[in-house]
């Protein structure tokens, strides 16, 4: 199968994830391929977890705020960008698509309402085990019906392990089904009210599979909960096929972000491996944050050349500052060597299948617009 290149999937798909390890650059990413996209015209949903502030600023996103908001275009007329389309941004708020699905199946408003009331429901569905990753699927799911986007590009949540989000809707619906649960709500509906011997024998499973939780009437209002949570089962299951069944259409494809450090490569290509067991379709590799060669690569600076160079910039010399400039240049062409090494490894892993894009380290992190749009055509005309 011929590969893709990025300036192809932004306008062929209808969905691209982000994925890899924390801190890699997925947000940026996500937001830059959003970027490209409506600079080609297209109508784009940005649904991103963690913003670093000065990027949420600069799209004049509200962190705290969950409802969508159109990118205003002055933004980028400002900054000299012609935008044909349409930039729109989300931020996940996990509880709220949490409480979304609650009411969407519970039988009824009022059981609904119950089990949003319900004090341990807050910690839960926040807390448990992949909440985050799966209810950034659920969200996904839920926009995409939405005939206002031509794209979405799903940002993934800020997990120390990438493995995490592929695995949330199986680990999420076992949490939730586990052994310790399910005889827990027995005890409790067999009674009407929780069977405390019964309980004893198993309470330490219990809470270990919740977390420690003090406080009065706290079994009663986890059985209560738990048997309400119940009810909700079948749905919960049946959304986590549909969810992970999405994931699989032709229609969208993960961008799978690295660094070019050899663990965080072994990482994504461990990650990539995941995906295509799965069946779920890998669109590029991005290696983020790549350090270029210096100017005149290749060449042993004198110290004489270094300070004669710092003289041309009009700049006064202390006695030892050329002398650090040629270390530093000497320091900054080892480690583009190094980047370089490790890139033609992953390349040499992941064959002529899914292209494989360096994205360059900028002099500053990605703050405004214009760095953000530099960022992305870097991105879809295949990086450096
Ligand atoms: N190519 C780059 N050059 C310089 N800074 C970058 C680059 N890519 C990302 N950053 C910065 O790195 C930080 C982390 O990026 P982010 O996208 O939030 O990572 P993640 O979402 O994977 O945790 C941000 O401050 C961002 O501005
Ligand atoms: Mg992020």
């Amino acid at each position: 199968m011929a590969s893709e290149t990025l300036a192809q999937l932004i306008q062929t798909r209808r969905v691209l994830i982000t994925v890899g390890a924390g801190g890699v650059g997925k947000t940026t990413t996500a937001a830059a391929l959003g970027v490209a996209a409506a600079a080609r015209g297209r109508n784009v949903l940005v649904l991103t977890i963690d913003p670093a502030k000065r990027l949420a600023d600069s799209l004049g996103i509200e962190r705290m705020s969950s409802e969508a908001v159109d990118v205003d275009p002055e933004r980028f007329r400002a900054a000299g960008i012609a935008m044909p389309g349409r930039l729109t941004a989300m931020m996940l708020d996990t509880k709220r698509t949490f409480d979304d699905l609650v009411v969407k199946y519970s039988s009824s408003p009022a059981k609904a309402q119950q089990l949003l009331n319900n004090k341990l429901y807050k910690y839960v569905s926040t807390s448990l085990a992949g909440t985050q990753e799966y209810m950034a699927m659920e969200k996904l799911v839920a926009v995409k019906a939405d005939g206002r986007y031509d794209l979405i590009m799903l940002d993934t949540p800020p997990t120390a392990n990438a493995l995490d989000f592929l695995d949330a809707p199986d680990r999420l619906v076992e949490a939730i089904d586990s052994a310790a649960m399910r005889w827990f709500v027995e005890a409790f509906q067999s009674t009407g009210k929780v069977s405390f011997n019964l309980i004893a024998r198993s309470a330490a499973t219990v809470l270990r599979t919740l977390g420690t939780i003090t406080g009065g009437g706290f079994l009663e209002d986890m059985a209560e909960f738990i048997s309400e949570l119940n009810d909700l089962f079948g749905g919960f299951k049946q959304r986590a096929r549909a969810v992970q069944a999405a994931l699989r259409s032709p229609e969208v494809a993960f961008v799978l972000v690295t660094s070019p450090s050899p663990m965080s490569i072994q990482e994504v290509l461990f990650f990539s491996e995941r995906l295509a067991e799965h069946g779920m379709p890998r669109g590029a590799f991005v290696v983020n944050r790549f350090r270029m060669p210096p100017p005149r690569a290749g060449e042993q600076i004198s110290v004489e050349d270094a300070a004669e160079a710092v003289r041309a910039h009009g700049l006064q010399l202390d006695d030892d500052v050329a002398e650090r400039l040629t270390q530093a240049h000497a320091d900054a062409q080892k480690l583009a060597l190094l980047d370089a090494f490790h890139v033609r490894s992953l390349q040499e892993r992941v064959g002529r299948d899914v292209p494989v894009i360096r994205v360059p380290e900028l002099a500053s992190d990605v703050h405004d617009i214009a760095l953000l749009y530099r960022l992305s055509e870097r991105l879809v005309a295949g990086g450096v």
